[in-house]
């Protein structure tokens, strides 16, 4: 998508379609003003009828508005105040988006960034608005043996200062880079599990090398990773037909002695649950957990493309988790990277058993921080719902900086204790450790079990089982927790 500025008078705009938002309804100001001014109080008029509900994000498409260039007047409400928090601008332009596509315009001029928005710079709104506009162009038809045919669309941000012409640029730079961030999550996410196996993500991870130079791609093979003695990741995929891969990708944007950030995906391109397997009814959505591996692509394809000034590590554990002669069974015993032993009580939590290797391994990067990335655990939804990730770890400044980033990118996270008391439902007869930890708090036991794994540095676990897909009609991967990260990312940055 091509995504321009202008500073022109909005009354004398040509264009498909003016966005103007609408704040106090009884005190229009900036763009919305100016077009009330010169249609002689059309938009007073439809406001005082109360056609455009006050709700953040309502929307009302108007035609042949007196007076003005603009073919059509697309009203988007911030919630009935001059100015807004993150979460409802990100609602308006979001709103903005999907009513553009439903009205199939081809090119917008957008005035959304007049409204202000908290302690926001216009950088972050403009990011936002292309963001939203972007993402929601997405279409998945790969498996389709037609195509959809689509046509580029043209949107234009209208900057009402002149002199914040330099910040909307770099802003929208960075929303589309996010968004594409978010499809390469999305595409992978939805992408067959026959088709999305860990040899097809390690070749992923190079056909990304060779659209960014910056990018350097290793991978480990089951046989490096038996020398590495990954006991526990290997007793994932041993079940079945297609090798593990330990993928690593590495940018070097920023210092040389600058430690990197470390992200850690979880990468189970098919969890069937092994010989704990799991029953048939849906069983097709665990295709989707690989979307910690996916959204760490994600992030690593935004960061190459603005060149960011940082270093990042992105490394994927990926593995296909399979009933099979060699299946690892209830009761096995694994002897971890890190020499801790573990009873595989259930074969069905093989997502902490492919992380905690790759947790280990990557403390040779000596990172300043660690952040893991994986659909973990059904509890996660009964504790959260699909609308928050659940956010765990062992430094409340990360974990602080981790909730401030959710909520100023609208890709929220919540974060649950990791105390000893749940520390202490990890009990084995048998081994140092067991994979499970029972019943009650599953999702905190997962980030307990991991937590042995991770002593050595600054380290937070994201469970995004709840938010990585959607169910029903809009069925997919959706592409988070890529804005959280990439917002984390962006204000270490600045
Ligand atoms: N991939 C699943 C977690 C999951 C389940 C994500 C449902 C999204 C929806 C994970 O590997 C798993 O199976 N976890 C088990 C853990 C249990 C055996 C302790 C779970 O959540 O049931
Ligand atoms: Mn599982
Ligand atoms: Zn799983």
């Amino acid at each position: 998508m091509k995504i321009s500025l202008t500073n022109a008078d909005p009354v004398k705009l040509k264009t498909s379609c003016l966005v103007l938002p609408i704040g106090d309804p009884k005190k229009l100001t900036g763009c919305a003003r100016s077009i009330d001014n010169a249609s002689s109080g059309y938009i007073t008029d439809i406001l005082k009828q109360g056609d455009l509900s006050a709700k953040a994000g309502s929307t009302l498409l108007l035609h042949k508005v007196p007076n003005i260039t603009a073919k059509r007047l697309l009203l988007v409400s911030s919630g009935g105040a001059p100015s807004t928090n993150a979460i409802n601008f990100d609602r308006m332009a979001a709103a903005q988006a999907k009513a553009l596509n439903q009205a199939k315009v081809k090119d917008a001029t957008s005035c959304l960034t007049d409204i202000a928005v908290d302690t926001k710079p216009v950088d972050w709104a403009a990011r936002s608005v292309a963001r939203e506009m972007v993402i929601n162009q997405y279409h998945f038809d790969q498996h389709k043996s037609k195509k959809a045919d689509r046509k580029p669309y043209k949107l234009s941000l209208h900057i009402a200062d002149k002199k914040n012409n330099r910040l909307a640029e770099t802003g929208a730079g960075r929303g589309v880079a996010i968004a594409n961030g978010m499809q390469t999550t999305r595409d992978l996410g939805n992408m067959a599990a026959n088709f999305c196996t860990p040899t097809f993500l390690a070749e992923h991870a190079k056909t990304l090398k060779k659209q960014h130079a910056s990018l350097k791609v290793t991978v480990l093979s089951e046989a490096q990773m038996e020398k590495l003695k990954m006991g526990s990741l290997l007793s994932v995929s041993a079940g079945s037909a297609e090798p593990a891969k330990m993928i690593c990708m590495e940018y070097k944007g920023g210092k040389a002695n600058q430690k990197p950030i470390v992200l850690v995906g979880k990468g189970v391109t098919f969890d069937t649950g092994g010989i704990s397997m799991k029953p048939s009814a849906g069983m097709d959505e665990m295709k989707y957990d690989m979307c910690g591996a996916a959204s760490v692509f994600g992030v690593m394809r935004a960061v190459a493309e603005l060149a960011l000034p940082v270093n990042i590590v992105g490394v994927v554990a990926a593995a296909e988790n399979m009933p099979g002669g060699r299946a690892t069974k209830p009761g096995d015993i694994v002897t971890s990277m890190s020499g801790q032993t573990i009873e595989v009580l259930n074969t069905d939590a093989e997502g902490r058993l492919v992380l905690c290797d790759a947790l280990t391994y990557i403390g040779k990067y000596k990172p300043d921080v660690v952040i893991d990335i994986a659909t973990l655990t059904g509890a996660v939804v009964v504790a959260l719902g699909h609308h928050t990730t659940g956010l765990m770890s062992n430094d409340d400044k990360l974990a602080n900086e981790l909730y401030d980033a959710g909520i100023a990118s609208a890709d929220k996270c919540w974060r649950l204790p990791l105390w000893d008391e749940y520390q202490k439902q990890l009990s084995s007869n048998f081994a140092d450790i067991p994979n499970i930890g029972g019943r009650a708090a599953g999702s905190i036991t997962a980030g307990c079990f991991l937590s042995r794994f991770a002593e050595d540095y600054r380290w937070a676990h994201l469970d995004i089982a709840g938010v990585a897909w959607r169910q029903g009609a809009a069925k997919g991967a959706t592409g988070r927790p890529v804005p959280l990260l990439m917002e984390f990312i962006l204000n270490r940055c600045t």
